[in-house]
């Protein structure tokens, strides 16, 4: 190990506690007592310092995306991801300045917004500005991508997505050449837990848009009767969204079918038959993604071509689907010897919420067992097998049934 360590990009003072320093290294931010922490050389960008045993790791430096989203939360700009990453040290540093400068600790949000708008000033035009206050009511988000890598090319309907969807808003050109036009609303049904929250987020994510999430309770919070107002308005603010997914989960509460309906709720599904050709008549790159576990209670209308693009099902995963989100909680696992084989074929009516059920099951006995007994304790294939039967599986032989019947009626893409 060398006897100095490099820091880049930032360094900041932490002047509420006087006790340590905290520097970003590479992916960490570690903190070192002030005293051992002898500084051999700074400048502006980089600082060496000699490494002590005592130093330890703080935190992780935030992602790419978690850089674009800090930054955005706290001085309403929208950076790209990389140019975020690049940024987000530097505002740290800012912030070390700025406290010592002032002889007092500031907070981070102060750090970045003298920085974006004193330091590197981002210019803005009235556009950005309105545009940059839409995401921040409907409280967008960016999303990793690497939410995309945790679904396996095998979980359907990753590979639909990914030709119908992602593929023709990336590949425009091709898309062009062949007149293949790209879906802008989409729904997705299936079964409880399955996946369609985390498809969405990952569509968002890999595409680098915007996410937005809405649910029908979300618009209901200032009362009932306020519903219909509150959808008109926000899918009136969809239209103006460039590069963002906007998501409506329960779909079925805003879009049922009006045969069965009170005459307030035929109200609420004729004003979103109204929105939908509205959003998709701007030319704006924005998805319009819908998720139910009822397609059945849809309306007919909206089911039919032309309001919604695609129809996508979001259903059971197969052996490879189940293995990797069991290897995905599994590598956040104490673990010892598991048989993923042998799990993997005794939980196939497991849907990714179930698995992810299991494990926080799983480790909490790990815990507590460790605990009790004041031993190292290791999940092993014995564990799960233990857990498992307390689990009950979401799928059922006639829940699939029921599936695979709406899959035939109501699938298009
Ligand atoms: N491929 C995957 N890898 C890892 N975790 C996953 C994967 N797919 C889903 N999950 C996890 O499983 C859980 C259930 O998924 P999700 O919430 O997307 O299901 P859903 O179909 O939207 O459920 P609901 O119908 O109840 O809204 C979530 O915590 C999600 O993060
Ligand atoms: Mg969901």
């Amino acid at each position: 190990m060398p006897p100095y360590a490099v820091c880049c990009d930032a360094v900041f003072l932490d002047t509420q506690l006087h006790l340590s320093y905290t520097y970003p290294i590479k992916k960490r931010v570690v903190s070192a007592p002030v005293n051992t922490a002898e500084i051999l050389e700074e400048d502006f960008r980089f600082i060496f310092f000699r490494a002590e045993e005592d130093m330890r790791i703080v935190s992780d430096i935030p992602s790419p995306e978690d850089c674009t989203t800090l930054i955005f939360e706290f001085s309403g700009h929208e950076v790209e991801p990389k140019i975020a990453a690049e940024l987000w040290p530097r505002i740290l540093q800012h912030k070390w300045v700025l406290s010592e400068k002032l002889g007092r600790d500031v907070g981070s949000k102060v750090a970045c917004v003298d920085f974006i708008e004193n330091v590197e000033p981002v210019n803005r035009d009235l556009h950005d500005a309105e545009r940059i206050q839409l995401l921040k009511e409907l409280g967008a988000q960016m999303v990793d991508q690497s939410v995309w890598e945790t679904i396996s090319e095998s979980q359907p309907p990753k590979q639909i997505v990914n030709k119908r969807i992602i593929l023709p808003l990336t590949e425009i050109e091709l898309a062009r050449k062949h007149a293949v036009i790209p879906p802008r609303t989409i729904i997705f049904f299936g079964p409880p837990g399955t996946g369609k929250t985390h498809f969405v987020r990952a569509i968002a994510g890999i595409l680098q848009w915007w996410y937005v999430e809405v649910s029908p309770s979300n618009l209901v919070a200032d009362g009932e009767d306020r519903l219909g107002a509150n959808l008109k308005r926000l899918m009136e603010k969809a239209r103006n969204l460039d590069e963002a997914v906007l998501f409506i989960d329960e779909f079925e509460e805003i879009a049922g079918s009006r045969d069965h309906a009170s005459r307030i709720d035929k109200s609420i599904t004729n004003e979103f038959l109204k929105q939908v050709p509205l959003l998709k008549r701007e030319d704006k790159k924005n998805l319009l993604v819908c998720a139910t576990n009822y397609i059945r209670q849809l309306d007919a209308a909206l089911l039919r071509p032309g309001r919604f693009d695609c129809i996508i099902p979001v259903g059971g995963l197969d052996d490879q689907g189940r293995r990797t989100i069991f290897e995905h909680y599994l590598s956040n696992t104490s673990r010892g010897d598991v048989d993923v084989d042998k799990i993997v074929s005794v939980i196939s009516l497991f849907t990714p919420a179930d698995i992810e059920y299991l494990f926080q099951k799983v480790r909490q006995v790990a815990f507590e067992r460790e605990y009790l007994k004041g031993e190292d304790y290791r999940v092993t294939t014995e564990t799960f097998l233990e857990m498992i039967p307390i689990v009950p599986a979401t799928l059922t032989g006639e829940i699939i049934e029921e599936f695979q019947q709406d899959c035939a009626h109501y699938t298009r893409y």
